[in-house]
């Protein structure tokens, strides 16, 4: 008898292990990332989480109808900077003024006072199990489908980080004037395809962005900048100088910044996208056969769309004993 047995002479059993250590090996059986969130995370420990946050949301929408941008803005900057871990919320003073909101490239975040109040609210009906990650990431799940935007199933379980940096933020928060391809590695570093890329670029179908985020495509010559003339003289009369004087404009990103739709890629099609990044996406030849496609089919946006964003949310998020649930969102406990 050979000592080498030949595989069929081995149990199912232990051919079944071989490969299904092979498969965890490959990383085939658990996404990489999402290991260990859950959709049913907080079925036992905090069952109403969801409706919580979507009351929330709903109060401020009603004051406020541009707060969903918000939400959905704060989420990819959390995300952004080492994971969706609410990294962004810390401010506390031992910190000595080295957290990430600090950064200007957070310039314009809003509504965390929002997330704050939920989390107040979330500490009464269920004691130190809600972390701010998961709060963040469904205060934006929910303002997306607020906004006539696809209803997005997201898995929960996120930790909450210990740290925050600001210098961590000025070098991973990208400037409107990125490259397509600095775009694409920084979507596709978190496991989002090319198609995905372009979509989650469409969370630009709500808000709206400030002046200093405009002003150097409408007064410097930008060689091959594909921006609509007309649209060029209208931005600047609403941004008049190179160094703007006030941060009191805010200009919307697209035609319908209130409503989650395709209007985005229709507007970036016609050389109306407000940003540089969102024009260049139109004529770069990887992004834009897909910037059309998304114009042309609202349901295939919203579908590439809810893909995206459940990739982005689970980026790189800290899980079981990882991180924490803070007891407030901006101090750790
Ligand atoms: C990676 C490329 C991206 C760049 C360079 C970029 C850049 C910007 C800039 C400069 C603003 C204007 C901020 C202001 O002046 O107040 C803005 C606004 C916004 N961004 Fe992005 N962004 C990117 C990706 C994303 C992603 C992935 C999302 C969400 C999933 C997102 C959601 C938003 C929203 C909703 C607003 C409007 C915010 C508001 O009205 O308060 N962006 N973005
Ligand atoms: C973006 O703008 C900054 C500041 O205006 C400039 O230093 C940088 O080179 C620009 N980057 C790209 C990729 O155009
Ligand atoms: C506008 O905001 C930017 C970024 O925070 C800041 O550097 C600049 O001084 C502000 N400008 C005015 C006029 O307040």
């Amino acid at each position: 008898m050979s000592k080498t047995q030949p595989l069929y002479h081995r149990s199912p059993f232990a051919i079944f292990m071989m490969f299904l250590r092979i498969a965890l090996g490959m990383g085939i059986l658990v996404g990489a990332c999402e290991a260990q969130l859950a959709y049913d995370y907080y079925k036992f420990s905090c069952p109403n989480v969801e409706s919580t946050v979507r009351n929330a949301v709903l109060g401020v929408v009603l004051t406020d109808p541009t707060a969903p941008a918000a939400f959905l803005r704060l989420l990819f900057h959390d995300c952004q900077v080492q994971g969706c871990d609410a990294s962004i919320l810390l401010d506390s003073k031992p910190l000595n003024g080295n957290f990430e909101i600090a950064s200007r490239m957070n310039f314009g975040i809003r509504k965390m006072e929002t997330i704050h109040r939920i989390k107040y609210k979330l500490e009464a009906e269920c004691p130190g199990r809600v972390s701010c990650a998961d709060i963040i990431a469904l205060a934006a799940k929910v303002s997306v489908a607020l906004s006539g935007g696809p209803n997005i199933q997201i898995p929960l379980g996120r930790k909450d980080s210990t740290t925050s940096s600001r210098h961590a933020a000025d070098v991973k928060i990208p400037p409107p004037n990125i490259t397509v391809d600095t775009l694409l590695d920084v979507f596709v570093s978190k496991g989002l395809n090319l198609e995905e890329s372009v979509a989650i670029m469409g969370a630009h179908t709500l808000g709206g962005g400030h002046c200093i985020n405009i002003v150097d495509r409408l007064f410097d010559w930008q060689p091959d900048d594909p921006m609509n003339p007309t649209f060029k003289a209208m931005l600047r009369l609403l941004c008049p100088t190179q160094k703007p004087l006030t941060n009191l404009t805010i200009v919307p990103n697209d035609k319908t910044s209130l409503a989650f739709d395709n209007y985005y890629y229709k507007d970036v099609l016609m050389g109306k996208g407000l940003f540089t990044i969102d024009s260049r996406m139109s004529i770069d030849r990887r992004t834009a056969p897909i910037v059309t496609e998304f114009a042309a089919n609202k349901y295939r946006f919203f579908q590439v769309f809810s893909s995206a964003f459940v990739k982005l949310s689970s980026s790189n998020v800290l899980t079981n004993d990882k991180g924490e649930v803070r007891r407030k969102c901006n101090q750790v406990n």
